[in-house]
């Protein structure tokens, strides 16, 4: 089946009519109908399967005549779950690429001299749970299922129970990468990098220390008639003044703050809040930026607090430091086709495997728009196609 074909198929699951945007939140039926049609696409391939029981697949393309068994495998991949109203490509781009990949060395007569793996590591953008990249997360131990299980989702769902209400069970073992010599995984470029060089591959340098931090503000719930604006105790004024910090401090830094989300209580309109909680996500080029960024928004939104009557506590829900990814395999995949290597802000499984002592490479698409986490993400076919050609390339290289 061509890329085209496997990318049709894809086109209409846990799609939004209204948006056009991607709803595939782990452990859920968009998800599930994911996880089913890459087992099918495995098993067409005679890839051998392995389903752990967090949902994590890893399809195994074996040498017919191992050289020297036991040689570690190479294993590219990505994800198939989406962020809230994400786009097509970020994840499944990297999944698809890696299938066609398989095929086109196939075609090309190409017979591996060790395993090449094609991976999908399940809740990488931490949409339902908030921690990403949580399926490599577990599989790596750089987080345990005994914590994990705890974490609800925003309608108070367990962990531990959407995962066995989606017929999975952790306690029957995680996928083991002590086999795997290195990880690969192509995805869509989530900025604007390599339209600017005019260029449709590129190699990923580094990953952003990136985290989400809760930010609790409390305050006094009250009329919003009667009560007057100098007796109030409003959170979400110290809310508002915190959003503007955040951008302000980010821009003087030339460093990333984004609050995205947002819970009100009681989120009535002629009520002043009792609460407001607010996710930060901060990302900076070094891990003592990014503890300076955040500590300066939390002082100047609890200076703010003192000023309104409210409180402000802030946790830091998840940290990934900085992943500079193997710089000589980033070299030499870079030789491979001239491409360009370039850092990127966003985070991937491939930052968490790296983290684990894998030896990592990303490759990256461009994307014209180099908009991502939207609708309106992209990636022009002829340029999805090269990706393929680029990460055959790759394997081809990675694999003898
Ligand atoms: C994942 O895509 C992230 O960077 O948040
Ligand atoms: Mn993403
Ligand atoms: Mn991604």
């Amino acid at each position: 089946m061509t890329f085209e074909a496997m990318w049709r198929d894809l086109h209409p699951v846990g799609r939004s009519a209204s948006s056009g945007g991607y709803n595939r939140s782990p452990w859920t039926s968009a998800e599930s109908e994911l996880r089913a049609w890459f087992t099918e696409a495995a098993l067409a391939r005679g890839l051998e399967l392995e389903t752990d029981g967090m949902g994590n697949q890893v399809g195994w393309w074996r040498p017919a005549t191992p050289e020297a068994p036991g040689l570690p495998g190479v294993l590219t991949g990505s994800h198939l779950d989406s962020v809230l109203d994400g786009g097509a490509y970020d994840g499944p781009l990297g999944v698809v690429s890696a299938l066609a990949a398989v095929d086109v060395l196939r075609a090309r007569g190409f017979s591996p001299s060790r395993p090449i793996g094609v991976s999908v590591f399940t809740e990488e953008e931490g949409s339902r749970f908030g921690l990403a990249c949580l399926g490599s997360r577990l599989v790596t131990g750089a987080s345990a299922w005994a914590d994990a299980r705890e974490r609800q989702d925003r309608d108070g769902v367990y962990l531990g129970d959407a995962v066995a209400d989606a017929g999975l069970d952790p306690s029957t073992g995680l996928l083991s990468l002590d086999d795997v010599g290195c990880f690969v995984e192509l995805h869509v470029e989530q900025g604007r990098d390599l339209v600017d060089r005019d260029v449709a591959v590129g190699v990923a340098s580094e990953i952003w220390p990136h985290g989400r931090y809760r930010f609790d503000f409390s305050g006094e719930a009250n009329h919003a008639g009667t009560t007057r604006m100098e007796d109030r105790r409003d959170p979400m004024l110290t809310y508002a003044m915190t959003a503007l910090a955040a951008n302000k401090q980010a821009r003087l830094a030339g460093q990333r703050a984004t609050f995205g989300r947002l819970e009100v209580a009681p989120n009535g309109t002629n009520a002043v809040p009792s609460r407001v909680t607010a996710w930060l996500d901060a990302r900076c080029s070094s891990d003592a930026g990014l503890a300076e960024l955040v500590d300066a928004i939390s002082r100047q939104g609890s200076e703010r607090a003192s000023r309104d009557g409210t409180q402000l506590s802030v946790t830091a829900e998840s940290v990934s430091g900085s992943v500079v990814f193997d710089p000589d395999l980033a070299r030499d995949l870079a030789g491979i086709g001239g491409w360009p290597i370039i850092p990127t802000q966003a985070g991937h499984d491939a930052g968490i495997l790296s983290a684990a002592g894998i030896p990592t490479a990303m490759l990256f698409v461009r994307n014209p728009t180099g908009v991502s986490h939207s609708p309106a993400e992209f990636a022009e076919m002829a340029d999805c196609l090269a990706g393929v050609e680029a990460l055959a390339d790759t394997l081809a290289k990675l694999a003898s």
